[in-house]
């Protein structure tokens, strides 16, 4: 059975799109069953809609607690037949942190993606703020979520050049093309039960130390990206 999966997102949706399109390409065996927002605007909302998916917006402010949020989202989450063990749920640019309750409510199952090398620059504004330390390397990195914010384990990281030029827009949208490519590829490999915890190591069975691409988008992913999962060049 596909591992069901719940997309949680806050903006734009394009890490959701990238997961949708891995899927109906048939590299990733997973079935989005719901996609929930905190923002009742998010063009996730819509890009979920098209392809037939429920998509429920959920402004937090309506609750009165993060408590309150988190249990009617883990509830809505749920009703979509999104277990624990077997189901999963991937946070794409979705800017709330969860409670514990939450967290203990999918155990192992709660993925993030951050546009940053973790653990350097946490926090909502990653690649700008890569971009005004004036790094030469950035990148992204796809982790489980736990109770600190952009802590938990790491799956995989992806390096890209950052420019003398580069401003956080700049930097964002070259990270950004990467992030399509791992946060499939990283839940994949959680479809796949490829995953195991060592202590905060994850070990990823079967998997490439590296891989790396050259001039249409240098980059160096670790562990490697299956080639269904690198990027391609833009037409
Ligand atoms: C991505 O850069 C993601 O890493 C960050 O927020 C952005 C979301 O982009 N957490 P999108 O909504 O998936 O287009």
């Amino acid at each position: 059975m596909p591992m069901p999966l719940a997309v949680l997102v806050s903006g734009g949706g394009s890490n959701l799109q990238s997961i949708l399109d891995k899927i109906d390409a048939g590299f990733l065996d997973a079935e989005v069953r719901i996609v929930v927002s905190n923002k009742p605007g998010a063009h996730g909302l819509e890009r979920a809609r098209k392809h037939g998916i429920d998509a429920v917006a959920l402004p937090h402010a309506d609750f009165p607690t993060r408590e309150a949020f988190d249990a009617e989202l883990s509830r809505i989450i749920r009703d979509h037949g999104v277990e624990a063990g077997t189901g999963a749920v991937a946070l794409a640019g979705f800017m709330r942190i969860l409670t514990p309750a939450f967290l203990h409510a999918f155990p192992g199952r709660v993925l993030n993606i951050h546009p940053a090398i973790l653990p350097s620059f946490p926090g909502t504004h990653g690649a700008a703020d890569a971009a005004a330390h004036g790094v030469r390397v950035a990148g992204c990195t796809v982790h489980f979520v736990d109770e600190i914010m952009d802590h938990g384990p790491i799956i995989i990281q992806a390096a890209v050049p950052a420019l003398p030029d580069d401003d956080g827009p700049t930097l964002a949208a070259r990270i950004l093309r990467l992030e399509h490519c791992v946060y499939p590829q990283a839940l994949a490999w959680l479809a796949g039960g490829r995953l195991a915890l060592r202590d905060r190591r994850v070990l990823v069975d079967g998997a490439r130390p590296a891989s790396c691409g050259d001039d249409g988008l240098p980059y160096l992913a670790s562990p490697g990206l299956e080639p269904a999962f690198r990027p391609v060049e833009p037409d």
